[in-house]
């Protein structure tokens, strides 16, 4: 068990956050909450602790991470043309879930950035994440504190569980609110770019940005690979992932996967439950699209630990709202 030490997520103890800090200068891994998915934080500087960071996700050297800023003044820094509408989306939208690609100044390490040329970059909202970037005075870089792959965590006891004692220290503020990861937009074309939909909603970002573009298919047609680091397959839990049109369809298939012998998870947001089964974890989650990413990790995660074999969950509803989750489960079943 690495260390943990449990927050109060509004107004995390000084001490702590000091120590993690601390443990960041001298190269050290930190796990920490935000308000869209648990980050594992290496101080951005530190090509031994950016190094580190690859190597316990088990990731390529070749997708980028993002870079953790208290806000516009250090995210400046960090890029080497801040262009007009980049200060436009981080007057509306930072501290929060949007994340920004721009080109990547000379002084940052192109480790950082998977050996391109653009940068990622971000204020979170979350208390803990801002007073921990506070305290170092540099940017964090931080991943999704998962495996490779992997289901990205929305507690501490999730990052345990994947990372183990790889990490120095995991601060715990409880669980994430958003639940799904930052919207990721490109700002250094002629129009923003959304590169990856996530927490924040693109009816928010359009009425701030009415240009904004789109490349990554909402009709959940296989999309292109749009952004380095965007795998056809990603954020898959351990059991096989299976997604069905309608709840009759999920039902339908769940009970034919109980015929192989083990347990199976069935999701549904707004069908009625099936007759209880012995070996078959029924979980009917929201079907507001906000609620329903807030628990939807987590539901995957308590579905693995309870050893299911295959998860089948009912299709989200069409449109935009529910985009960022759509783009989750598509590439979540998406095979091996
Ligand atoms: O909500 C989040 O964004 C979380 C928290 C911890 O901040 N972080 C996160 O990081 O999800 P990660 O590394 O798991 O996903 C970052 C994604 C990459 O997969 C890639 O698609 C995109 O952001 N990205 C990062 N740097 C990029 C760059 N320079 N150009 C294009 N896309 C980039
Ligand atoms: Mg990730």
């Amino acid at each position: 068990m690495p260390r943990v030490i449990a927050l109060d997520p509004q107004r995390p103890a000084r001490s702590a956050i000091a120590e993690a800090a601390q443990l960041l200068r001298e190269g050290g891994l930190v796990a920490f909450p935000t308000e869209t998915v648990y980050g594992l934080g290496a101080r951005a500087t530190s090509a031994r602790a950016v190094g580190r960071v690859f190597e316990v996700k088990g990731r390529p050297a070749s997708h980028p991470l993002i870079l953790h800023v208290e806000g516009e003044d250090q995210a400046r820094a960090l890029a080497s043309r801040w262009p007009e509408r980049a200060s436009r989306l981080a007057a509306a939208f930072w501290p929060g879930p949007l994340t920004l690609v721009l080109e990547r100044a000379a002084h940052v390490s192109p480790l950082v950035s998977g050996g391109g040329d653009s940068i990622a970059v971000r204020a979170p909202a979350h208390a803990v994440a801002r007073a921990l970037v506070a305290a170092l005075g540099d940017a964090v870089a931080a991943p999704s504190a998962n495996r490779y792959q992997g289901l990205s965590p929305t507690t501490a006891a999730h990052v345990v569980s994947q990372l183990g004692d790889a990490m120095d220290l995991v601060l715990d503020g409880g669980p994430c609110d958003a639940g799904i990861e930052s919207t990721v937009v490109d700002v250094r074309g002629e129009h923003p770019l959304v590169l990856r939909p996530g927490a924040l909603g693109m009816a928010a970002l359009r009425a701030v940005a009415p240009d904004v573009e789109t490349r990554v298919d909402v009709a959940g047609r296989q999309d292109a690979r749009p952004s380095p680091g965007m795998d056809r397959r990603h954020y898959s839990p351990r059991a096989r992932l299976l997604v069905a049109p309608t709840g009759e369809d999920a039902c339908r298939m769940a009970y034919a996967l109980l015929s192989g012998g083990g347990r199976v998870g069935l999701v549904f947001h707004d069908a009625a439950p099936p007759l209880p089964e012995a070996r078959l974890i029924v979980r009917c989650l929201p079907a507001d699209p906000a609620l329903y990413a807030r628990s939807f990790y987590a539901t995957l995660h308590g579905l693995d630990a309870a050893g299911v074999e295959a998860i089948v969950v009912q299709q989200v509803p069409p449109g935009e709202a529910w985009w960022a989750v759509a783009d989750r489960l598509r590439r979540g079943a998406a095979p091996a």
